[in-house]
């Protein structure tokens, strides 16, 4: 079995991926889009987008990153790829499923899923213009409007020589409702050779029961819920070496509210980064535990990093 932490951009960025990887249970993480137009990043944009780059593509624990690529011209992305290579990437990951308006309006993400040939093309051109030792990887969703290209777009992928493919299981118009499909996920990987990586709202570890079962994949990406959950993956791993699974108390979860706040400001002290970041965290995260709620209604009015700190100072779960 694999645990993927998934790529979600504005949200899942290298201080969160920084974090849940050392709260552990993940085998790999991917980083936000990187959004390919008509130039070539420099080494700052890249190292910028994935620090990861930089410590040999790893996160602090040592959890391998892989760099997500979106875009529409092939060659140009052929040449993005190269670079970041050239910088010291070593997976390449494409992004078949963005459902952003501005994105698809400039025929990036979940638009390409209308023409399968154009999904081919890009991948077969990066796969042929990388050296092979570097892996190759896309994400996609169901369709766009309907599931009607499903099996083909996932054909082009495999036959355009990528490695693995991971599926959110739904389509673009479908958005993020549930439920997510995961019976389509075992369709795809029934016809693909490569393996296939299952996703979709798996915000419990009997989720992930239910979606190993149902799309009968043996690796899954993990995305909400594990930001919501942070020890969701660590829970699916002491299940999954026989262990007793021992749930985070909020005194634990606490402790990293507190990393993460000092892990933000040591990226960026000097503007609302950290508050904002952590004020998103703790949204997402009092819908599973009431405890968040509290913290974030005691920070939700400051704005000043050192009125934050003082206060994520005061708070005591034990
Ligand atoms: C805020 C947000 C940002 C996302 N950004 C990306 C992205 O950059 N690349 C990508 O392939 N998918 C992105 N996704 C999709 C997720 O990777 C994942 O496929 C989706 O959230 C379903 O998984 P989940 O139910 O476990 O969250 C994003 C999702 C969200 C909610």
């Amino acid at each position: 079995m694999q645990l993927i932490l998934a790529p979600m951009q504005g949200l899942v960025d290298d201080v969160m991926r920084d974090l849940l990887t050392r709260i552990g249970g993940f085998d790999e993480c991917v980083s936000e889009f990187v959004r390919i137009t008509h130039t070539v990043h420099s080494r700052p944009t890249w190292l910028k987008y994935v620090p990861e780059i930089a410590q040999g593509n790893r996160t602090f624990a040592g959890v391998p990153c892989t760099v997500q690529l979106l875009g529409s011209d092939a060659e140009n992305m052929a040449a993005n790829a190269l670079e970041a290579v050239r910088f010291g990437a070593d997976k390449i990951d494409l992004n078949f499923g963005c459902p952003a308006p501005t994105v698809n309006k400039h025929q990036g993400g979940a638009v390409l899923l209308k023409e399968p040939q154009r999904i081919y093309h890009i991948v077969k051109t990066l796969r042929t213009a990388l050296p092979e030792h570097i892996a190759l990887s896309a994400k996609m969703r169901l369709g766009f409007e309907d599931k009607s290209l499903a099996l083909e777009n996932a054909l082009a992928i495999a036959e355009g020589g990528a490695s693995a493919l991971a599926v959110h299981a739904r389509t673009k118009v479908e958005g993020y409702e549930p439920p997510a499909h995961w019976i389509w996920v075992r369709k795809i990987r029934d016809a693909v050779a490569i393996p296939v990586i299952a996703n979709g709202d798996v915000f419990t570890l009997q989720d992930y029961l239910a979606i190993r079962q149902e799309s009968g994949c043996e690796r899954i990406m993990l995305g909400r819920g594990a930001v919501m959950r942070p020890d969701l993956a660590r829970q699916i791993r002491q299940y999954t070496q026989g262990g007793a699974v021992e749930e985070a108390d909020f005194a634990e979860i606490m402790g990293w509210i507190r990393l993460f706040f000092d892990l933000c400001l040591a990226k960026e002290a000097n503007n609302k980064y950290p508050v904002a970041r952590l004020k998103q965290w703790l949204g997402m995260m009092k819908r599973v535990y009431p405890q968040a709620q509290e913290v974030f209604d005691g920070i939700r009015t400051l704005k000043e990093a050192d009125e934050v700190k003082r206060a994520l100072a005061q708070f005591a779960f034990d």
